[in-house]
């Protein structure tokens, strides 16, 4: 029963968290009706629909890569949830930055951008790394100029009102909640210097937590175990960002990530 596995596995993804998909629901065409699949994280309904238009048209239909380029870069004009392209997620110095990841499970190429300034579109620079460069990341302002010399529009200003507004409330809230750690001063602003590590690292770690329940559930690979506690906490109000994965008809599998990254996030990250 080779067909259903496909459809077994995304219903159990779909058990597990908020996804988004689309199937062709037609049954006995080319490939046998089980391709083209779109899922993307969360209802960014449009995203999935922009991908599904460039998989789904044509004979042979487009490349999964070109629709995951076509998802993810839909959130990033709709600023999905606020925590996809520019005008979201400011850092700790009130600026937008970028990440995003695209690979190609063709060729197994992969290519990204992180910390990417003053570029909008961050999945289109990705797939830029990935199909003209023999590198797999760029960062900073080197993508930048990577980005812009390929032809992508900028520089361009990635905050929005919104962003300004989220960062001036944060300041005036002493800078709370952050990310530091094992810094002084506590509690409010920096500049911050290094304090010693607290004999009890586990109190003191509040954001490795995360890091912790991620490892956790990739190395439970049993997906019909029962949910842990720990999965338990991963959630609409806590993640966000776009990814996708597309199978195109054709067969060949592509996924995508885009993400503005974390609010008031350390610069760099
Ligand atoms: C960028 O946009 C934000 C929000 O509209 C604005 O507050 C800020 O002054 C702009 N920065 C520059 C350098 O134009």
């Amino acid at each position: 029963m080779a067909r259903s596995n496909p459809g077994l596995l995304l219903g159990l993804l779909l058990l597990r968290l908020n996804w988004c998909l689309a199937v062709d629901g037609g049954g006995a065409e080319e490939g046998g009706g089980v391709f083209p699949v779109v899922v993307s994280t969360w209802p960014f309904r449009e995203a999935v629909r922009a991908a599904w238009d460039v998989v789904k048209t044509g004979g042979a239909g487009g490349s999964a890569v070109d629709a995951v380029v076509a998802g993810c870069s839909a959130c990033e004009e709709l600023r999905c949830d606020g925590t996809v392209g520019p005008g979201g997620s400011p850092d700790e110095k009130g600026e937008t930055t970028l990440d995003a990841l695209i690979m190609n499970g063709k060729t197994m190429e992969i290519g990204a951008v992180a910390a990417m300034r003053y570029v909008k579109d961050a999945i289109m620079a990705a797939k830029l790394v990935m199909e003209h460069t023999g590198h797999t990341l760029l960062v900073g302002e080197k993508a930048t100029s990577f980005a812009i010399s390929m032809g992508l529009a900028g520089p361009t200003n990635l905050s929005s009102p919104e962003s300004i507004e989220k960062w001036s409330n944060w300041r005036q809230n002493n800078c709370q909640p952050n990310f530091w750690k094992n810094v002084a001063p506590a509690g409010n602003c920096g500049p911050y210097h290094p304090i010693n590590i607290p004999k009890d690292p586990v109190k003191s770690a509040v954001w490795e937590n995360q890091g912790i329940t991620c490892q956790e559930w990739l190395q439970n690979d049993n997906l019909l175990e029962p949910t842990s506690s720990h999965f338990n906490s991963v959630n609409r109000h806590n993640h966000d960002t776009i990814s996708m994965a597309v199978i195109d008809k054709m067969g060949h599998v592509a996924v995508g990530t885009s993400t503005n990254g974390a609010t008031f996030k350390i610069p760099g990250r």
